[in-house]
């Protein structure tokens, strides 16, 4: 870990390591990962990138890209789509992985199937264009869910469903649960009913109870749990939480491969969905003159097409690295740092006593993860330009995320902004960019950074980070390009 603090004052360093020890005595038993990622990871130190963007993607372990490609250089593999044999190893490697995903979650294959997918946003889409919406049914969803959610509504609104926002709540951000269980009382049980959140806000790292599953179920509801950013850093079991559907992404648990993701859907709300059309590898037959067809059961009803045979099996490795380092010890690191992180950042005051940040979410680690959006301000009130910290960031090699991060809705309640401050910029014959919308609100909206933790943060990553937010303090609030 020393080698990428060796350009930092390292009496300052080692103080501030000390203290953090003494604070957080849990991160005694996560003190391997400082190994893993002084081998397994150590580009990063050799390059001296400080990488604090794992909501946006996680990093890879170098060992996962050998085993990966030490496969695809001893084997032939051919389109799983025939009995020959390079497509039966294929098929094989890939049907191992799909059992293994299924094994990692803890899902029994009676009640679950994985169906092999592009990304989380593609999991998605195959339930909202699927789901069974029609008049008199409902969409419920929370603010803070991210936009390939929130795209489901147009699915719903177009067969006539009552499409229904439950708002967060600041400064935390959380939900406001008698909201949430009007609108649970809402659904008639006679129709298909939709609730969906995510079991961590990529937004403002809140999480939100998987205790609203069973209830929205016992009234009727289906659950779609978006996990793509809780599952990096947190158990997702379920054997405990039954949720019909959960999309993720697999780059976002383990870096290695992109391209892939996941629903992981229960066989009896699979059989729910109606797909919108076919695809070869989706039907059992087809076709031309008989002008019909027959959808496969179960995961091959839903994978369109040849799936990504060549990369399934990286994603076996990926999971098996992940259980090896163990969830639960990357939960408890994460944890640790950004609870120190989050003291740090609130405790940052200019001269005259002014705070330097303003954290949109928890500011403690109780119902939270590893992320942190905040935005910073000069010791007179004003707003530092998400665009100029992104840059001076930059500039530090330190990788984290400014904007809304796909996010409008926890991005719309922490700006104060109403559907009718919003509305009129939604019907312009011209396309607005985010930039131009930004510009357009003068001063009334703004984006945030948001910086996120996992399984290869160290203690240096997040002291780098804390010493440059230091290093705004007591500098006026600086426009972009300044
Ligand atoms: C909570 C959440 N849901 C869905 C997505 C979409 O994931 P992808 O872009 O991999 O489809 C993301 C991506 O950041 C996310 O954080």
């Amino acid at each position: 870990m020393l080698s990428s603090t060796s350009t930092l004052d390292a009496a300052d360093f080692a103080a501030a390591y000390h203290d953090f020890r003494h604070r957080y005595p849990a991160f005694d038993a996560t003190l391997a990962l400082d190994d893993l990622r002084a081998t397994e990871y150590r580009r990063l130190d050799d390059q001296g990138q400080v990488y604090l963007d794992y909501t946006g993607g996680g990093l890879y372990a170098e060992s996962q890209v050998r085993q990966h490609m030490e496969l695809l250089t001893h084997h032939v593999f051919g389109n799983p789509h025939s009995s020959n044999p390079t497509s039966l190893a294929s098929t094989r490697l890939d049907e191992q992985a799909r059992h293994y995903v299924l094994e990692y979650f803890n899902a029994s294959p009676d009640e679950y199937v994985a169906i092999f997918t592009m990304n989380a946003s593609s999991a998605l889409k195959l339930v909202g264009e699927a789901y069974p919406f029609v008049p008199g049914s409902r969409y419920a969803l929370t603010f803070d869910n991210h936009n390939s959610v929130n795209g489901i509504r147009e699915f719903a609104r177009a067969r006539g469903a009552a499409v229904t926002y439950i708002p967060v709540v600041p400064p935390d951000l959380r939900i406001d649960e008698a909201r949430l269980f009007e609108e649970l009382e809402r659904g008639d049980p006679g129709y298909n009913n939709l609730l969906a959140y995510p079991a961590q806000s990529n937004f403002s790292g809140v999480q939100h109870p998987l205790a609203w599953i069973e209830a929205a179920q016992a009234r009727g509801w289906d659950v779609l749990l978006d996990a793509a950013a809780f599952a990096p850093t947190n158990r997702l079991d379920l054997s405990r939480i039954q949720p019909d559907y959960v999309p993720l992404s697999f780059y976002k648990l383990f870096g290695h491969p992109t391209g892939i993701g996941a629903l992981i859907a229960r066989k009896a709300a699979l059989r729910k969905l109606h797909r919108p059309w076919f695809a070869g590898g989706t039907i059992t037959i087809a076709s031309v003159q008989g002008d019909g067809y027959y959808l496969a059961d179960n995961e091959a009803g839903f994978e369109d097409g040849t799936i990504n045979y060549l990369n399934i099996p990286a994603v076996e490795i990926g999971l098996r690295h992940l259980s090896a380092v163990g969830i639960d010890v990357i939960h408890e690191r994460v944890m640790c740092l950004t609870g120190w992180l989050l003291e740090e950042m609130v405790a940052l005051r200019h001269s005259n006593g002014a705070p330097l940040v303003r954290v949109y979410g928890p500011l403690t680690t109780e119902g939270r993860g590893g992320t942190v959006t905040v935005n910073f301000y000069d010791d007179q009130g004003g707003l530092y330009d998400f665009r100029w910290i992104e840059q001076q960031a930059n500039a530090e090699n330190i990788s984290l995320r400014t904007g809304c991060f796909c996010n409008p809705g926890a991005g719309e309640v922490i700006n104060a902004l109403s559907a009718a401050d919003l509305a009129p910029y939604f019907h312009n014959a011209d396309r607005m960019t985010f930039e131009q919308f930004i510009e357009a609100m003068d001063g009334r909206a703004t984006g945030a950074v948001r910086v996120s933790l996992g399984l290869a943060t160290t203690f240096a990553d997040v002291y780098r980070f804390v010493r440059f937010c230091r290093s705004l303090l007591d500098q006026p609030a600086h426009p972009l390009h300044a």
